[in-house]
């Protein structure tokens, strides 16, 4: 019988091309969102790409009697991927006891059903931004917690404490935490990708609305920096390649292959792009020029940031595969589809 597994914001960005990997690796889906950054729609995406409907339920992380329903209508879950959560790095400065609230408590109250339904392990998203500006490039798994830049960085540090304090404590439970670096591009068959609620703040989703003509200029923030070009570095990393992690570190608690009851990961390629480089990456890729300036820096921003990949590599024999051209014309792809079918 197919293993279980509970994927929550398995509508959003990352979530819903995980969950085609989990599928196509044989796992059984079950999905709960809010829908409050995505669209109910994703799941007919989901069922076209894999070929497999996934369960649904539109379920708040922070309703605790309606997940302790979920886990007894859905038996059997034998891990969660927990992705739900707000991720707007400006919003969370504004809103920070919105952000505290929701990315907090939903942890807390799926880490307090888990041991009630013998649910075995949980692959937790994190970021690069736990970092901070770190000392050391490449960085490693080992480098220090940098104070957090925003209360959105924070909640991402503290959930990584709450997660190591519950299982220190003697929850029968283990966990893999995935510090993701800089997530871009679409699944291959464009039918899913990243639908950035209102005007983008990433640097992907405004370039390629930019591209096609939504946007009128791509900004630069900041040709200053102490890099090669002067604008900021980044690692970033095919969607569907991150995708991949998720299930080997599923794979991993299942089989009893970890080392240790929380295991930490950086999932990135190991490579630096700056800004700039990424402009022309895309430019030669999809053969489309863009229109950008330079302005100011944007406050808050690390200057320059990419993974030391190499435990991952080693440990989940995992690798990011994907060429960044392939994978910005796999996101130039994505918006071309999306005004065909009148989205964006
Ligand atoms: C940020 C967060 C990260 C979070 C991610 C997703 C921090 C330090 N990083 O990553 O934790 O997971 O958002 O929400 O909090 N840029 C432009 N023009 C634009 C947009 C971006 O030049 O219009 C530049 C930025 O200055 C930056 C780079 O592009 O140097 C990447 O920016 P972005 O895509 O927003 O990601 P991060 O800030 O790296």
């Amino acid at each position: 019988m197919a293993k279980r597994i509970l994927v929550t914001g398995g509508t959003g960005y990352i979530g819903s091309h995980t969950v085609v990997e989990l599928q196509n690796s044989g796992y059984e889906v079950v999905i709960i969102d809010n829908l409050s950054n995505s669209n109910i729609d994703i799941v007919d995406s989901i069922e076209k790409v894999s070929g497999i409907r996934p369960a649904f339920e539109r379920i708040d992380c922070l309703d605790y009697p309606a997940l302790d329903a979920l886990f007894t209508k859905y038996t059997n879950i034998e891990a969660i991927i927990h992705f739900a959560a707000s991720k707007a790095v400006g919003e969370s400065v504004e809103k920070p006891l919105l952000y505290y609230r929701n990315n907090l408590v939903s942890l807390i109250n799926l880490l307090e059903l888990m041991p009630k339904y013998a649910i075995k392990g949980i692959v937790f998203s994190s970021s690069c931004t736990v970092y901070g500006q770190p000392d050391e490039l490449p960085v490693t798994e080992k480098a220090p917690i940098k104070k957090a830049e925003s209360p959105y960085g924070n909640t991402k540090q503290i959930n990584e404490e709450i997660i190591q304090d519950t299982i220190k404590s003697g929850a029968p439970i283990q966990a893999i935490l995935l510090r993701y670096f800089n997530p871009i591009g679409a699944h291959p068959t464009a039918l899913l990708g990243e639908l950035p609620n209102g005007v983008p703040q990433n640097l992907v989703p405004y370039l390629t609305q930019t591209a096609i003509g939504i946007r009128e200029k791509l900004s630069v923030f900041g040709d200053d920096y102490n890099t090669p070009d002067g604008s900021c570095i980044r690692d970033f990393i095919n969607v569907v390649d991150l995708a991949k992690a998720h299930v080997v570190a599923i794979d991993r608690i299942l089989e009893n292959k970890q080392k240790e009851k929380v295991e930490v990961f950086n999932i990135g390629t190991g490579r630096g792009l700056s800004v700039l480089e990424l402009i022309h990456a895309f430019e030669a890729a999809t053969g489309v020029k863009l229109s950008y300036q330079i302005v100011g820096r944007r406050a808050g921003d690390i200057e320059q940031v990419w993974a030391d990949p190499e435990y991952a590599n080693k440990e989940l024999d995992w690798k990011a595969e994907t060429s960044i051209e392939e994978t910005l014309r796999s996101a130039w792809e994505w918006q071309l589809k999306l005004r065909e079918r009148g989205i964006q």
